[in-house]
């Protein structure tokens, strides 16, 4: 072929559905597939692969469609000088849907981020399978979960939804490691508004029914919700910094060095005295850690529980913490699930953890009883008893019953665990306790309130505190709250080079 040939096709290919659809995706205030590229990409990196695919199909008069790339831009490049495989689905050509030849790029670059160990990069805005293809498009949807499941754990895999993700193709995103959307563009379901009112008979719009907020605060299926595209790009490139490129490598480490105290005395301030108070556990994060590198991972779901990524002296850790500013810190089912995930994504991929304990307990009632906080809860815990990534605990105030040993205990493996003075480690609270193990004394009483107030008292006195746990060997170090900082660099660095293995094992069966 002649090189005009080949401008020509390059030409072609770069134009996907054309001037018309591109335009139409402009008006719709969404970027096209090669424009997330270039903002997602170090500059110049991006190589493509698989440009001039075309699918093969003659059904319904796709044999006078073959558009070069058959909806999809695949291929590698880097981001901030690193690896990284991507495809970007566009939407210009038959609505981003996918096919026998579409799938078969992304399993391509999935097959080379395997063999090469570099994270996947999916930058969904499909209209699901292409109707007109039939049972090729599933199979071409199955061909992705097996290598997505494949890879999990072995490579990170991050899906963005740029636009809508419907049907079978929401199963991709659903195994990899995070899942970003944005506000007003990106929308997920299994079945849409009017599949949903033929069935159940409930009227509801896409927005409602799948958008952004919806699985930022309802069902927690994404971990970022983005105000807009570039924000979304960026949170990709935000989240890659903490990660390593595969499951045998460490996570980036940004160099650090100081001269000055890593005393940190605004710690000492942050819990009210009165222990039924509120406080944001983000105050102790932030001030615990790295100016600057909390990165908080689904945020607005299950605000019981607050986990993300973060650095301390350049190193980058996975935070767990109990949120007493919210339902007090309670442990329930969301919250399980929600820390008991992002538990194991950092220690498949090398990202030690770092807990703040603050948890009266777990919620009780006939919701969570109902709804298997038994077998939710268990999640949590199991995460934990299998992480062998170094584990660091502190128990800022309390930390109670049941919800004691799931946060990171010492029994269950914790390598390091840290009470601040005012800590409360006990069965249960002082009043509950009180009342069960003194009820004849306080129901005898001349005044049965002012007595239970004493007992409360003397529980209180012998068991909310951190030094019987620190006799037993529980806890490691009772610490001033200014000294969590200086603490905790000293122990993760005293743990850099652990080694810990779990039993041979094909593989474990996690309360799902
Ligand atoms: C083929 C499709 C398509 C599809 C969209 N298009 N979806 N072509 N297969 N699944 C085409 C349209 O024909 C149109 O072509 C162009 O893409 C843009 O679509 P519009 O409808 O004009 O855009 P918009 O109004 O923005 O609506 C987008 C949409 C809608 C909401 C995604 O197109 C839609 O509902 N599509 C079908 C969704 C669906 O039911 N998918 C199958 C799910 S089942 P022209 O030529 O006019 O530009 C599934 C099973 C997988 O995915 C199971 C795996 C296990």
């Amino acid at each position: 072929m002649s090189k005009s040939t080949l401008d020509k096709m390059r030409a072609e290919a770069l134009l996907g559905g054309g001037e018309k659809r591109i335009d139409a995706q402009h008006k719709k205030g969404k970027l096209t597939a090669r424009e997330r590229l270039h903002f997602l990409m170090d500059e110049g990196s991006f190589e493509e692969i698989g440009a001039f695919v075309r699918h093969r199909s003659t059904d319904f008069g796709l044999d006078k469609q073959k558009i070069l790339g058959d909806g999809v831009v695949t291929g590698y490049g880097t981001i901030n000088g690193r690896l990284v495989y991507v495809f970007s689905q566009d939407f210009t050509v038959f609505g981003g849907s996918l096919a026998e030849a579409h799938a078969s790029k992304i399993c391509r670059i999935m097959d080379l981020a395997m063999k090469n160990g570099a994270p996947v990069i999916g930058l969904n805005d499909s209209g699901g399978a292409r109707i007109q293809e039939g049972v090729v498009s599933l199979g071409g949807y199955a061909d992705i979960f097996y290598r997505n499941t494949m890879a999990s754990g072995v490579i990170p895999q991050l899906s963005a939804i740029m636009g809508p993700c419907a049907g079978g193709a929401v199963y991709s995103p659903a195994i990899t490691d995070f899942i970003l959307m944005v506000e007003n563009i990106s929308y997920m379901f299994v079945t849409g508004p009017n599949v949903v009112k033929t069935v159940t008979h409930e009227e509801v719009t896409s927005e409602e029914l799948g958008g952004t907020s919806t699985h930022s605060t309802k069902s927690g299926v994404t971990h970022f919700a983005c105000a807009n595209e570039i924000e979304c790009l960026d949170n990709l490139k935000t989240l890659l910094s903490y990660i390593p490129q595969n499951c045998e490598e460490d996570p980036p480490e940004l160099e650090y060095k100081t001269n000055k105290s890593e005393k940190r005395p605004e710690l000492n301030g942050i819990v009210p005295e009165n222990s039924n108070q509120p406080y944001d556990i983000r105050d102790v994060i932030t001030e615990t850690v790295d100016a600057d590198s909390f990165f908080e991972v689904q945020k607005d779901f299950a605000e019981n529980i607050v986990v993300g990524f973060s650095r301390l002296a350049g190193k980058s850790i996975g935070i767990i913490a109990n949120q007493p500013a919210y339902l007090a810190g309670v442990l329930d089912i969301n919250s399980s699930k929600k820390a008991a995930r992002f538990v194991r994504f950092c220690d498949a991929f090398n990202v030690p953890l770092l807990v703040f304990e603050d948890v009266p307990g777990f919620l009780p009632g006939t919701d969570q009883e109902w709804n298997a906080i038994i077998t939710n809860g268990a999640k949590l815990l199991y995460a934990f008893c299998e992480a062998t990534v170094p584990r660091v605990t502190v128990i800022t105030r309390k930390a109670y019953g049941g919800a004691y040993d799931v946060m990171n205990s010492k029994h269950i493996g914790a390598d390091m665990n840290f009470a601040w003075p005012g800590a409360e480690i006990a069965v249960m609270g002082a009043k509950g306790a009180a009342e069960i193990i003194f009820k004849k004394e306080i129901r005898d009483a001349k005044d049965s309130a002012k007595k239970l107030i004493e007992k409360e008292k003397e529980y209180k006195e012998i068991f909310a505190n951190p030094y019987r746990a620190a006799a037993r060997g529980y806890i490691d170090e009772i610490i001033k709250p200014e000294q969590t900082r200086e603490k905790l660099i000293a122990a993760f660095d005293m743990l850099k080079n652990k080694v810990d293995t779990l039993p041979k094992k094909k593989h474990g069966n996690i309360p799902l």
